[in-house]
């Protein structure tokens, strides 16, 4: 069996860590780099970077990074095991699972637990559904649906039967603790300690990770009938996070990959109803207002998403509420407004795909349908037209595309009937606040402002140190520590003198694990990915003088140390003019 260390190398031979992000952010080649737009944060212009020698990832915004494995964590929201089965799983390499921490085996095996909870339960709902008696209610509301049998399979629906108590004896059939089923979010628990199933009498629609796996995470379910509530979702738990969801995501990412498009619509059947009509390229949102998460992680694939709305009035205001989202996170969004009375699922059940791929394809942009749905509340009334100005133009002041801006701009003008130049100018006005926050917010966090407290000299020692590994031999025990002055550089300049004193070739990732500060591991990691200051025929030199410089500065401080000491200065005099060498410097 192959050590942990030598699994996680393996893994990240056959896990080309450009390979892996790219699937799910767009990346592009940038000199030596792959950038792209951060999953992890809101940007506008890509500081997420990817570099395939030292197979790391930074984001010059949020900070986050690391190698292959963080990436997997992060973005799955996974603990490192899993992230590493994950990928072992992948990538055909065998895992001994013997070399992680107890803490870490604790929290998978927990976790797993979970899922395979989730999994057990999705076994139960879909045996329910089939079953001849019990699953009859269930297979007629799918079929009163028109909901067909290879949508059942691939979505893995499923039928919770009335009663209170059926996945709870499935489970303990199963050597399952109620407790954990409770933290897996299928069991409720009474005020007395009882415990019974969340779902009773419900469709069952579970809801899956994007992982290749689509493991299962949560569950909607939905009434046959008028009552309240229609539908029940699993509660926040370890692994599910409403928010952060989109449902039919996985089995629609290849389809937005390649169409390039995202249709996002509100609801289960909706998605249902669409993909059995062959648009493969929908997900819906949980019934929560659609949040940065999943828009970010559209944007890692798509090019634009086209969001489509019912006709009432809650639709239409949750159209307004999401453009702040796409504007801020830089995906292009349209909007679809259904006819009056439908919504995705009845529309193209009535009307076919052809009449709703038309829709979508003359989906004017957010914008343009937030403007219009504003503006077409009449604007007479000066007051109105002030308040309308006011609204719009923080909103259009992130609209970043200039041909764009200045197109809006025209339209709201005329349609207000208010000069450009006024709405040019009040909407510098607008643009002001946020740009001072923004410009300040990462002045803050940047590093240029930290750097500045650094001697260069400093920086480009260590510099030359991580590009040029060949120089640390000839570098350490020459006193070129004293050169240092910055707490940080020493911590990091030690621990590389230290690996080549037990004659270590200590690769970048080394360095970074033996660094006790997060902060430490973080500066380095984005300091790595600047390049040599040097050129491969400057390094000798520069090591030469580097060298000198730090004896220079080793005579000079033990001279401000023998001040008032005549032999021990004189000793130092003797050893200047020796290291001065015959002609001076
Ligand atoms: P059908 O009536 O089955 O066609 O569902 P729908 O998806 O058309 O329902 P609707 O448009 O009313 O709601 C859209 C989405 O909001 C649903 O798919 C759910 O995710 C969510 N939702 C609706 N009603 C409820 C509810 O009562 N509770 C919760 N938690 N979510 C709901
Ligand atoms: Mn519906």
């Amino acid at each position: 069996m192959i050590s942990h260390q030598s699994a996680k190398e393996e893994i990240k031979q056959a896990a080309d860590i450009v390979s892996v992000v790219g699937q799910f952010v767009q990346l592009r080649k940038a000199g030596e780099n792959f950038v792209g737009l951060c999953p992890f944060h809101g940007e506008k212009a890509p500081s997420f970077t990817v570099n395939q020698d030292k197979q790391m990832f930074h984001c010059f915004g949020c900070k986050k990074g690391g190698d292959v494995f963080a990436f997997w964590m992060e973005y799955h929201s996974l603990s490192f095991p899993e992230a590493l089965r994950d990928l072992a799983e992948r990538y055909n390499v065998q895992l001994p699972e013997k070399h992680f921490t107890a803490e870490e085996k604790k929290k998978a095996d927990y976790r797993e637990k979970l899922y395979s909870i989730s999994e057990l339960a999705t076994v139960y709902f879909r045996n329910e559904l089939a079953h001849p008696v019990r699953g009859k209610p269930g297979r007629d509301y799918f079929k009163r649906r028109s909901i067909p049998h290879d949508i059942i399979e691939e979505f893995r629906l499923g039928y919770a039967p009335k009663g209170w108590d059926g996945l709870k004896r499935f489970l303990l059939g199963r050597n399952v603790s109620l407790e954990t089923a409770l933290a897996a979010g299928v069991l409720k628990r009474s005020d007395k300690g009882h415990y019974y199933d969340l779902f009773r009498e419900r469709v069952m629609f579970p809801i899956m990770d994007l992982t290749q796996k689509r493991r299962v995470i949560a569950f909607g379910g939905r009434v046959l009938d008028d009552t309240l509530p229609k539908y029940v979702n699993t509660p926040e738990t370890p692994l599910f996070h409403k928010g952060t969801c989109l449902y039919g995501f996985g089995a629609a990412r290849r389809a937005i990959r390649e169409t390039g498009r995202a249709v996002v619509v509100e609801g289960y059947m909706d998605c249902l109803a669409l993909k059995k009509h062959g648009l493969k390229e929908v997900v819906a949102t949980l019934g929560t207002a659609l949040s940065e998460t999943p828009v970010r992680k559209l944007k890692g694939i798509g090019k634009e998403a086209v969001v489509v709305f019912d006709a009432d009035e809650a639709g239409k205001a949750a159209a307004l509420r999401t453009l702040p989202i796409f504007l801020n996170e830089r995906l292009s969004a349209r909007a679809v407004v259904l006819p009056k009375g439908h919504d995705p699922d009845s529309f193209v059940n009535s009307n076919g795909r052809e009449a709703f791929s038309k829709l979508l394809d003359a989906a004017p942009s957010l914008f343009d349908f937030y403007m219009d749905h504003k503006l077409g509340q009449g604007t007479e009334n000066i007051d109105h037209k002030v308040n309308i100005l006011e609204e719009i133009l923080p909103i259009l002041a992130k609209v970043h595309n200039e041909t764009q801006r200045a197109m809006y701009i025209r339209r709201l003008s005329e349609k207000c009937e208010i000069a450009e130049s006024v709405v040019i100018s009040a909407l510098r006005r607008a643009k002001q606040p946020a740009l001072r926050d923004r410009q300040s917010s990462e002045i803050k966090r940047g590093l240029t402002s930290r750097d500045t407290n650094r001697s260069i000299g400093e920086i480009q020692f260590l510099n030359l140190l991580l590009h040029y590994p060949e120089t640390v031999a000839d570098l350490k025990g020459r006193h070129c520590r004293g050169l240092i002055s910055d707490p940080m550089i020493r911590r990091i300049v030690d621990v590389i003198f230290e690996g080549s004193a037990r004659s270590e070739t200590m690769a970048f990732e080394t360095i970074q694990e033996r660094l006790d500060d997060h902060e430490d591991r973080v500066w380095l990691r984005e300091f790595g990915f600047r390049p040599a200051f040097c050129s491969d025929r400057e390094v000798k030199q520069a090591v030469r003088d580097f060298i000198q410089k730090a004896q220079k500065k080793k005579i000079e401080d033990s001279f401000k140390e023998a001040m008032g000491n005549p032999q021990a200065l004189n000793e130092i005099l003797k050893r200047k003019v020796a290291a001065r060498g015959p002609f001076g410097s």
